[in-house]
């Protein structure tokens, strides 16, 4: 019995038989000769089919293979630098065929297809080469996530899904029958978060968020994958410092262990190759007077082809604006600050400025948006309880919120880094919905 290996690990058996298994990609060939695009769920390998070095049995198989039949082949690895594939360089030689099972008419063809027909299909469309790339590096990017946090002394304590109360705001809930009481998927682990800081110094949750959001955007989910990172003694600048390093940690990962995948997704990495530390740091109020002076000046966002629009110093920004602030800057950029009613109850105000929180989201570059939000929070019992009866929220349920403020209160912040419109940006895809195996949207859950 030869060896079963991956077509990732081919590079180590070069001049060696080996069994690859897997499903047929593509095929073309004629005469005596077959290319057999094999792809194993690692990489894609062109299998050589010769008839003068397979029984006429397994050529026959191999003439029969129908796109996405599962298939066993044996063969020589040889080293081919123009031999086609992912991560490409190997093909096999083949010695022996076994089809395993004939696929029926595909239905995927390497034709152009409508999304609403690939999102109905997504069950199989996973199994193109695109979307197998995007979900290789959201996985190293989950990796690379943890591998950051558990390395800098933060402890891994995870938050509960079903919960009593808002977190994020009352407008976005989706509402559970919890025996007879109304419960409410998370939006957010935060609040919990927020305790266990003061138990373990450094904490981060990590999970599935819900929100019930009726924008039908190429950057909102009603299901998402949020890391949560919250710390004590932290201000915002600190805060800043801790974003800048995290991030950064996790773009170079992706540039050294996924440039296969990067590929395949023709990214360009120009973007991704300058996301070092320390990223610019702009004021809410310096954003919004550069918008204004852009849009006097009828400047373009780029990628829109629109002007600019003009905003009013206290709402939250349009794509637009977020896209148009991002590309006056090489990298990654922090805007802080923003006007106390655009953001969460739990945000610490600025001293003697009332009116802006001391928040701070980073936008990414190329028209990705926002792709953290965070803030130091609000640490004084008395004007915690304040905000909660301003935001209209149930004083009963957030009972043992305002304890954390009684004992032990000190400065803390931490941020969500969602993990969709990472993936969407590393990756360079346009819309979230390619950025998880089985994306949940206004308009779809099914499959
Ligand atoms: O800015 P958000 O709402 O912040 C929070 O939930 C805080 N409690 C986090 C914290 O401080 N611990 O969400 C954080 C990030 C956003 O920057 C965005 O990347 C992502 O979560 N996000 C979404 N991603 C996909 N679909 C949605 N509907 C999203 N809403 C937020
Ligand atoms: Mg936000």
């Amino acid at each position: 019995m030869t060896p079963v290996v991956s077509i990732e690990n081919l590079k180590d058996h070069v001049g060696e038989e080996v069994t690859l298994q897997g499903w047929l990609y593509r095929k073309t060939g004629k005469g005596k000769l077959q290319f057999l695009q094999v792809r194993d769920g690692t990489g894609i390998c062109q299998a050589v089919v010769f008839k003068g070095n397979v029984s006429p049995e397994d050529f026959a198989a191999g003439k029969s293979l129908t796109q996405e039949s599962s298939l066993r082949v044996t063969g020589l690895v040889k080293e081919e630098s123009r031999a086609p594939g992912v991560p490409g360089g190997y093909e096999l030689d083949v010695r022996e065929l076994e089809a395993v099972q004939l696929a029926e008419p595909y239905p995927i063809s390497p034709k152009e297809h409508g999304v609403e027909f690939l999102m109905a299909n997504r069950h199989l469309w996973l199994r193109s080469s695109r979307q197998w790339a995007a979900m290789r590096v959201r996985a190293v990017i989950i990796q690379a996530i943890r591998e950051w946090l558990d390395g800098h002394g933060y402890l891994n304590v995870d938050t509960p899904i079903i919960t009593p109360a808002a977190a994020e705001g009352t407008t976005t809930l989706f509402e559970i029958d919890y025996h007879g009481e109304p419960a409410y998927l998370a939006q957010t682990g935060q609040l919990y978060n927020e305790a266990n800081i003061f138990a373990f110094g450094k904490v981060y949750c990590f999970g599935p968020t819900f929100r019930a959001e009726k924008s039908k955007t190429r950057r909102h989910l009603q299901e998402f994958w949020m890391v949560e990172p919250e710390i004590a003694f932290c201000d915002l600048d600190q805060l800043m410092d801790i974003e800048e390093q995290f991030i950064s940690h996790i773009v170079q990962r992706c540039l050294r262990e996924c440039a296969a995948e990067l590929q395949v997704l023709e990214r360009d990495t120009t973007h991704l190759e300058r996301v070092t530390p320390s990223f610019p740091r702009i004021h809410y109020d310096e954003a919004v007077a550069m918008i204004n002076e852009a849009a006097a000046k009828g400047e373009l966002v780029p990628g829109y082809d629109e002007p600019v629009p003009p905003m009013e110093w206290g709402d939250d920004f349009g794509s637009p604006h977020e896209t148009y602030l991002a590309a006056q800057f090489d990298k990654p950029v922090f805007v802080h600050h923003y006007p106390t009613q655009v953001k969460a109850f739990y945000m610490e105000s600025e001293p003697g400025r009332p009116e802006v929180c001391r928040s701070v989201d980073l936008l990414a570059p190329e028209g990705y948006g926002e792709i953290t939000g965070g803030s130091e929070r609000m640490s004084d019992p008395d004007k915690l309880l304040a905000a909660i009866h301003a935001h209209d929220l149930p004083e009963e349920a957030y009972g043992w919120y305002l304890d954390l403020r009684r004992y032990g209160s000190t400065v803390h912040s931490g941020f969500g880094l969602g993990v969709e419109r990472t993936v969407a940006w590393i990756c360079g895809l346009d819309h979230v919905r390619e950025t998880i195996a089985f994306p949940r949207t206004l308009t779809t859950m099914r499959p």
